[in-house]
């Protein structure tokens, strides 16, 4: 698919219908994400696949009720994570610039859009989600201390055409100089 039909395709889904994304499409969107730059090629990014019955209860559980509600029928959750204190980082453990760890995040956000537009091209939905309990989350998974939760990514097959929700106007959000 043509990279401007997949950006204007994907949008957010909050209902899925009950089939399992099969392990291969997984593997797929995460090799996608691996592709995107990143602070000095440090790869920060980290991704814990859901799917087990057991395991994906428990994750959903870890979501806001809302998103409880929306992915009550996904079938796979992708729970990102970034190793801190090394994007944005140098060598002596010292913080490059002010944003330091927002280095990590930035990373991890430009990998997540490479994963979304793959997973769109793949023919499936997601949606993140950022209103979760990372603590739960890290208990539940085995993350590290080292490491920051970020996001949880809702995958699976759409049951719904949402309408992309309403964009600001370039001359909102852009100076040319
Ligand atoms: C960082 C981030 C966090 C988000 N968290 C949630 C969330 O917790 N629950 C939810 O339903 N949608 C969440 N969204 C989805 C946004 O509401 C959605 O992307 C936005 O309304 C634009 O719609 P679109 O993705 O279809 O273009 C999140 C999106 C981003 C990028």
């Amino acid at each position: 698919m043509e990279l401007s039909k997949v950006m204007h395709t994907r949008r957010s889904v909050r209902e899925y219908i009950n089939k399992p994304v099969e392990q291969e499409k997984l593997r797929e969107v995460i090799s996608a994400a691996q592709l995107a730059p990143s602070w000095k090629n440090s790869q920060v990014s980290r991704y814990y696949v859901v799917t087990g019955e057991e395991k994906l209860a428990e994750v959903k559980n870890a979501l806001s009720p809302y998103n409880q509600k929306n992915m009550a029928d996904a079938p796979a959750l992708i729970v990102t994570a970034i190793v801190l204190n090394r994007s944005g980082y140098e060598k002596d453990g010292t913080p490059t610039n002010e944003l330091g760890n927002g280095w990590g995040f930035y990373d991890c956000g430009l990998q997540s859009m490479n994963l979304l537009l793959k997973a769109t091209e793949l023919g499936l939905s997601t949606l993140v989600m950022g209103i979760r309990d990372n603590e739960k989350i890290k208990k539940i998974l085995g993350i590290p201390e080292t490491e920051a939760v970020v996001s949880v990514i809702g995958v699976g097959y759409s049951n719904a055409e949402p309408a992309m929700p309403k964009r600001k106007e370039i001359d909102d959000i852009a100076k040319f100089f």
